[in-house]
């Protein structure tokens, strides 16, 4: 007897199978036919673990237009928004705004979501309302918190201090923003400074880094050795990574291997790079991408980050990892089927390993936190952006919606109309 059971779903990989929960684990999976207090019929629908976003800035969310939108469109226009945002809101107006992203993410099979939080300001507000979201939403959704110079760990008189202390009130993972920094120089003592401090306190790190159309921008050259250095391998990410799109190719040549050594992960954050990157390009614009596809051949584990929705970076976005995914896949052109279904991993998957999130997946022991989506597999998923029919979190049923085809009153076609293919 189960308390909750998946009937007939297609699983990532293509199997067919139900999936017995019982409490907050996944008890079988397999052709079951136990009883169950409540059942699922997930026949034709594809059954994936949770969605997982390894970049977002929560603090920021939702507030778009607050105070003004932003009018370059560049990345400089919405740190400096923010830098006046951050001051004249509260930390209510954070942890409302927070959760009820939180409540979309969750409807969007969202689970777990690694958040930087601006410690530049002495108020340490986003901080504060940061934490209290992450414990009001922990029953249902995985919340890492990362300390986040925004405006340098040095370029600021308070910035290290800051940071420290959003460290000691229980911010889970090391920042940090070494492109900008005052200099070159300072950027990659930044470096080695919060390499030491995540070793040292045994924490994760995640930077953003090279974020910027630079070529000559090469942090992410000091962090792996940083990271090699203090082997934390795949505890310590690099985000973003954009200056790597414009590097010379045989500087990269020498690049690749070195962040492969040190084990580090990459986490490219697509829809906020194509519209933000190349802005001082006339023609050809760059892309605004890193090399997703050239750092997944040599083993590097690349995910998919949204980063941001509503905000002053970002003027759109739903919480959807489709989205996110379905741009990644068209800019980092990923349309051989194999790369396809990969751009799917990379949002499930390859992202929960990213922030080494334990329990994750579709096995027998694991965390019963799942989706089903009205797509027949992950590609046709990338294709559709589909509904998200239930969200399971910890084996709790947290999310429903009811299919929705469209009702066709074309003389001679059939009464509704459904994009599933095959
Ligand atoms: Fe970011």
């Amino acid at each position: 007897m189960f308390d909750l059971l998946v009937k007939g779903g297609t699983l990532p990989d293509g199997t067919v199978a139900d999936i017995g929960i019982t409490k907050d684990r996944i008890a079988a999976v397999g052709q079951l036919e136990a009883e169950a207090g409540r059942v699922i019929d997930a026949t034709g629908d594809l059954v994936s673990p949770p969605f997982v976003d390894p970049h977002f800035h929560m603090d920021a969310t939702l507030s778009y237009g607050l105070p003004r939108v932003n009018a370059s469109g560049t990345l400089l226009e919405g740190i400096s928004l923010w830098g006046e945002l951050r001051d004249i809101a509260t930390v209510e107006d954070m942890v409302n705004r927070a959760v009820s992203y939180c409540d979309w993410a969750v409807s969007m099979g969202l689970l777990a979501i690694r958040t930087h939080v601006d410690t530049t300001p002495d108020h340490l507000r986003g901080v504060q309302a940061m934490l209290e979201v992450k414990a009001r939403v922990s029953p249902y959704l995985d919340l890492q918190l990362v300390a986040f110079p925004q405006d340098g760990l040095y370029r600021t008189k308070t910035g290290r201090q800051n940071l420290i202390r959003a460290l000691d009130m229980g911010v889970d993972v090391v920042g940090g923003i070494p492109h900008f920094e005052r200099t070159m120089e300072e950027g990659a003592e930044s470096l080695r400074d919060l390499g030491r401090i995540a070793a040292e306190r045994g924490l994760m790190w995640d930077v953003h880094c090279d974020e910027t159309d630079d070529p000559m921008s090469r942090h992410v050259e000091t962090m792996a050795r940083e990271v090699t250095r203090h082997g934390l391998g795949g505890r310590a990410a690099g985000s973003h990574l954009t200056s790597m799109h414009s590097m010379d190719n045989y500087y990269v040549s020498k690049l690749l291997p070195l962040i492969a050594e040190s084990g580090m992960t990459a986490i490219p954050n697509p829809l906020i790079n194509i519209t933000l990157q190349g802005r001082h390009d006339s023609y050809p614009k760059r892309r605004g991408l890193t090399r997703v596809k050239e750092m997944q051949a040599m083993g590097i584990p690349v995910g998919w980050g949204q980063d941001c929705v509503l905000d002053p970076w970002y003027s759109l976005g739903t919480a959807d990892m489709l989205d996110v995914a379905f741009m990644g896949l068209h800019v980092a052109q990923m349309t051989h089927p194999a790369e396809m279904a990969r751009c799917f991993t990379m949002v499930t998957e390859t992202n929960a390993r990213i922030m080494n999130l334990p329990e994750y997946g579709l096995t027998p022991g694991s965390l019963a936190s799942l989706v089903v989506l009205d797509a027949g597999n992950p590609v046709e998923a990338l294709r559709l952006r589909p509904d998200r029919l239930a969200v399971i979190s910890r084996g709790k049923l947290v999310a429903e919606k009811a299919r929705n085809d469209t009702r066709l009153s074309a003389p001679g076609r059939p009464a509704t109309v459904r994009r599933r293919h095959g």
